[in-house]
């Protein structure tokens, strides 16, 4: 069997209205010049019917650390995406939420470019491959200022750091359409997102769908990305438990 990934914390959602338990492995430093060390207090999110609201996340409180990863896990409607959503800042004109975002000792909002977030839902272009999709990547999110050459480097250092490399010129395919598997198109996902170096990561369900060598696999990536480019990155992920 394959050894399981470093994950050093783990956030567990039992129902919508229990209060999580938050579990932490391995102390570290909380030293965050090079990072952001993200602590959430009294977040609520109601959903919003007309007037009357029904509360599906109450007064959670909860931290992470640069150069860890934090498993939410919890079933089925538990709240997970809706935590990672009010977390990373994420409008649904549904819902309401409160919470009080403290990065690093600063009660603040998360400035653009600080996170990066990998849905649950993939949305990718089935007929290019690996290099155009990640290469196209890099003209639309990252700076004019940056040479094509730059680009082109910082593209293929995220391809083989997602352990793609060897697929870099298979098509992502869809139905009746081969193409890369259920995990290498999650890797490509967080490939995407990665290329702007985040130093918070936000990913919903990257393992849902996938069998246990892929999940491993994904995990494996996601979890190597904690120390990474000179960054201590902070990572949280959801899981369905
Ligand atoms: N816009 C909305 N309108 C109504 N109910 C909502 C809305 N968004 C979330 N909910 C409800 O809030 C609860 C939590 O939803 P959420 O999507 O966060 O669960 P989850 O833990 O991510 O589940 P899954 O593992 O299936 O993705 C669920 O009961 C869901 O039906
Ligand atoms: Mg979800």
């Amino acid at each position: 069997m394959h050894d399981r990934p470093e994950i050093e914390a783990v956030l567990e959602m039992e129902s919508i209205n229990s209060t999580p338990r938050i579990h932490t492995g391995k102390s570290s430093s909380t030293n965050t010049e090079d990072g952001v060390f993200l602590t959430w207090k009294d977040l609520w999110v109601t959903v919003v019917n007309g007037k009357n609201g029904r509360p599906i996340l109450q007064g959670l409180i909860g931290f992470a650390r640069p150069g860890e990863l934090l498993a939410i896990m919890g079933p089925s409607g538990c709240g997970k995406s809706a935590l990672l959503n009010a977390l990373a800042g994420i409008l649904d004109p549904h819902t309401r939420k409160a919470v009080d975002i403290i990065i690093n000792g600063h009660k603040q909002t998360m400035a653009y470019g600080t996170s990066a977030y990998i849905t649950q839902d993939e949305a990718l272009i089935h007929t290019l491959i690996i290099t155009e999709v990640v290469y196209y990547s890099t003209q639309l999110r990252l700076p004019n200022t940056m040479s094509r050459s730059k680009k082109k480097q910082r593209a293929e250092t995220t391809i083989r750091e997602m352990g793609l490399q060897d697929a870099m010129n298979t098509r992502v395919g869809g139905w009746g359409n081969n193409g890369l598997s259920g995990g290498e198109k999650r890797r490509l996902s967080i490939c995407i997102e990665i290329l702007t170096l985040p130093k918070l990561l936000f990913l919903d369900e990257p393992t849902s769908g996938l069998d246990s060598a892929s999940s491993y696999h994904v995990m494996r990536s996601i979890a190597s990305l904690k120390r990474r480019d000179g960054i201590r990155r902070t990572i949280i992920a959801s899981m369905y438990n």
